[in-house]
């Protein structure tokens, strides 16, 4: 598995940018090793999204699609992972799945939750396995005390296997 984290801020902003060299150095980085999957890491969200104010969070449609064709280059990546936008959302980018990570400060974080919830982080725990592709497990801090004191985890469950 390779890892390639993308900065997709747009500079002086805070909007998504991903400019035609930035496209270049990531197909570069793709073909540098042929028989590895990867997972991409972008701040930026390269999907519609339909929770939230906004649909889509690049400064322009033009950016977004210049970074999916790049992203879809060579069929290796299999998983994108994003932040951005404080709420957890999926989507696609042709055949690849793409999942948003809620904001783990839970004063930061969007979107609803009961009462109980409203000051437990939630976080995202990726899993690849070569078989299955990826599983993505959200889980709740301090939704179980383990005996050492310590908090664990609960499972709700998303996943992200490959279809
Ligand atoms: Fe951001």
């Amino acid at each position: 598995m390779r890892l390639i984290a993308l900065d997709t801020l747009k500079p002086g902003g805070n909007r998504g940018e991903f400019r035609p060299e930035q496209a270049r150095r990531l197909i570069e980085l793709i073909d540098a090793e042929p028989s590895k999957p990867i997972a991409v890491f972008t701040h930026h969200p390269p999907f519609e999204l339909t929770v939230g104010p906004d649909r889509f969070h690049f400064g322009t449609m033009e950016s977004m699609l210049r970074l999916r064709d790049a992203l879809q280059h060579g069929d290796r990546v299999i998983g994108i992972f994003s932040g951005h936008v404080h709420r957890a959302a999926t989507g696609q980018v042709g055949h690849i799945r793409a999942s948003v990570v809620p904001c783990i400060a839970t004063t930061l974080r969007k979107g609803d939750y009961p009462p109980l919830m409203k000051s437990r982080p939630v976080y995202h725990l990726h899993r690849f396995d070569p078989a299955w592709g990826f599983v993505t497990e959200s889980r709740v801090v301090g939704a179980d005390a383990s005996p050492s004191g310590g908090t664990t985890s609960s499972i709700t469950a998303a996943s992200l296997a490959e279809p």
